[in-house]
């Protein structure tokens, strides 16, 4: 691919669309938002306006470390804090569509389509790629409606626009690009992270609590399997417990799932053999460093039947 010309085409290609009005965008700190967000700033500069929702169910650190990725590109980011709007939606509920349903309409419904109005923009900038394209055609996705998803309706709101600028590169094309712009290594080479966040690394209610442990767990595995080469690994909180000893006493504490497949499209995937010292570290680190936790399992599940993530 000749990644010169592609960003130089979509550079302009976004220049003429939006003109001299405003547009917005929504960074997850993804490899695709973060393109799309470069893409825009180079074309519009101050005209775009980006925003990182804070759901409060990010990674450890994310909201600042995406910020602070973007500010040292001289690319300013809105943060707004959301974490009690998606807290209060998700509490009780513990059905693995419901909880994905509840994270898709609080982001959507909610807070992006709430901050779209305020903004004044006219232009949305969406980090669609072909693979989801394709993907929604096949119906394995959910369809990405995404003007109905931010509670606009289409006739009401005559001259609202979508930009996709990446819709015709798969994930590797992205990558290529961002390795082309010397984008810094955490933006273009970042293992695949879902978008109802650490709600999907949680068997049952997705508290504040229990999100503390998991994003605990995750900081742990993230850190230890850095330098794997494996497609995806994460830390999962069951909604179980077991006994564990802690100094002479007995303590029924939480089970943390550690899971890392190969992979090369996430369509199909199996565990990574992981070296036996390199597991015994993990386990032992999640049951003595994350309070509460007793147990610490490997899953040997490939994709089918099970899925990569558990929610
Ligand atoms: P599953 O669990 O279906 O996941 O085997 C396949 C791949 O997709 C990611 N994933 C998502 N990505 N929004 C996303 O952007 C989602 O709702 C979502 N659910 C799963 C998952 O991390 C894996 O890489």
């Amino acid at each position: 691919m000749d990644c010169k010309k592609f960003v130089e085409e979509q550079i302009a290609q976004i220049k003429r669309t939006v003109g001299d009005a405003k547009a917005i965008n929504a960074l997850s700190g993804g490899v695709d938002s973060s393109l799309v967000t470069i893409l825009g700033y180079r074309a519009l500069g101050d005209r775009l306006k980006t925003v990182f929702i804070d759901s409060a169910l990010m990674r450890q650190g994310e909201p600042k470390r995406v910020v602070d990725t973007f500010a040292r590109m001289k690319i300013p980011v809105e943060l707004v804090d959301a974490q009690e709007e998606f807290l209060s939606t998700l509490a009780g509920l513990t059905d693995p569509e419901e909880k994905r349903q509840a994270v898709t309409d609080t982001f959507y419904s909610k807070v992006f389509g709430r901050l779209v109005k305020e903004s004044g923009a006219k232009f949305l900038f969406h980090g669609t790629i072909l693979t989801d394209i394709e993907e929604t055609v096949a119906g394995i996705k959910r369809q990405h409606n995404i003007l109905a998803q931010i509670g606009i309706d289409t006739q009401e709101a005559y001259g609202y626009t979508i930009v996709e600028p990446l819709k015709t590169l798969r994930k590797d094309g992205v990558r290529e690009v961002c390795r082309f712009l010397k984008l810094p290594k955490e933006i273009a080479e970042r293992i695949p992270f879902p978008g109802p966040a650490l709600a999907t690394r949680i068997v049952g209610e997705v508290t504040r609590e229990r999100l503390a442990t998991v994003r605990a767990a995750t900081a742990i595995v993230e850190e230890e399997l850095a330098d794997s080469g494996a497609f995806q690994y994460m830390a999962v909180l069951l909604n179980d417990r077991a006994t564990g000893i802690v100094g002479n006493k007995r303590r029924f504490g939480r089970i943390i799932v550690v899971r890392c497949v190969q992979s090369t499209d996430a369509r199909t995937a199996t565990a990574t053999e992981l070296p036996w010292d390199k597991l015994n570290r993990i386990c032992s680190r999640i049951v003595t460093e994350i309070e509460d936790v007793s147990r610490c399992l490997y899953d040997l599940t490939p994709k089918p039947p099970a899925t990569i993530e558990y929610v």
